[in-house]
């Protein structure tokens, strides 16, 4: 669907741990049609300060619900994380083009592994939603145990779950894209899914391109218009640069340049 900037109701925003916050809010017409790795554009204040939006993965969706999970890094989160029950969230959104997880023809025959670092677990968990069916493989991956999120909301879900973390504090000790080379040592999937930072993401394309496995990288760059317009969030890929808010942003391994 077109994106639809709304003023939408806030039915919670709530501290989950740390710094990482949970937020819920009204817009059926998001709800409905929205795809995992698609995002909402948030304009976070009342006032024009913060001028800039701040994009959002959409981390799921009930009802008339759209749920965000966000980490509080700066200015745009820190005051996102001041509003209220009742006020008014003034939102773009369903934006980018999301997953595309419903091309196989057989879902039996699919084995899909999903690979998270830190943030990336909030579009992905969307995703294991809509393809919990399959019981896709979750591999999540952080510093330390500390900072693994969502891990009981993917196994309540059903996903099978492995864990990485850089000082052996949970899980495999390593990088969780070392983890994933063991696992397609022993099994190859059909497809990978992966959202994280910049460095993980392309360790997990190489790793993809040695074992010919089609993946998706949902990428997260720095926004302006976040509606295509403004050509600041730009990425090499072999067909030219693309627009991260608009082409993607959802990425596969053949397709970008790293
Ligand atoms: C498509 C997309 C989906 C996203 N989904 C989520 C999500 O579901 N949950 C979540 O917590 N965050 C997500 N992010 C990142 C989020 O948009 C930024 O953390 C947020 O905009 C920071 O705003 P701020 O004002 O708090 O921080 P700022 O003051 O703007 O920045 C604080 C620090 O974070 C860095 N930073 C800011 N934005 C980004 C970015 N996009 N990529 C890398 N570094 C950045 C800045 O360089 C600075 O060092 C997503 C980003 C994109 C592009
Ligand atoms: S943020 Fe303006 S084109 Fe992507």
């Amino acid at each position: 669907m077109n994106p639809v900037q709304i003023k939408a109701k806030i039915i919670s925003n709530k501290r989950f741990k740390e710094n990482y916050w949970h937020l819920e809010f009204e817009a059926g017409i998001i709800a409905k049609n929205a795809l995992p790795g698609q995002f909402v554009d948030i304009k976070v204040g009342d006032g024009c300060e913060p001028l800039l939006r701040r994009p959002l993965s959409i981390h799921g969706v009930k009802g008339v619900k759209v749920k965000l999970f966000y980490e509080v890094i700066g200015r745009g989160t820190q005051i996102l994380s001041t509003r209220k029950p009742g006020e008014l969230l003034d939102i773009i959104g369903p934006l980018g083009n999301g997953f595309n997880y419903r091309q196989q023809a057989k879902v039996s025959e699919i084995k899909n592994i999903l690979v998270a670092g830190g943030m990336g677990v909030a579009p992905l968990f969307f995703l294991a939603q809509k393809i919990k069916v399959s019981k896709p493989l979750v591999l999540i991956g952080a510093k330390t145990k500390r900072q693994i999120l969502c891990a009981p909301e993917f196994k309540r879900l059903g996903c099978i779950l492995k864990l990485a973390t850089d000082d052996g504090s949970a899980g495999f000790k390593g990088k969780v894209t070392d983890l994933l080379q063991i696992i397609l040592e022993q099994a190859k999937p059909v497809r990978l899914f992966s959202c994280g930072p910049g460095p993980m993401l392309k360790a997990v394309s190489e790793i993809a391109n040695e074992n010919k496995i089609h993946t998706q990288l949902s990428l997260e760059e720095h926004m302006a218009c976040g509606i295509g317009a403004c050509l600041g969030c730009v990425v090499a890929t072999k067909g030219g640069y693309k627009r991260v808010c608009k082409d993607g942003p959802v990425f596969s391994n053949e397709e970008l340049a790293w």
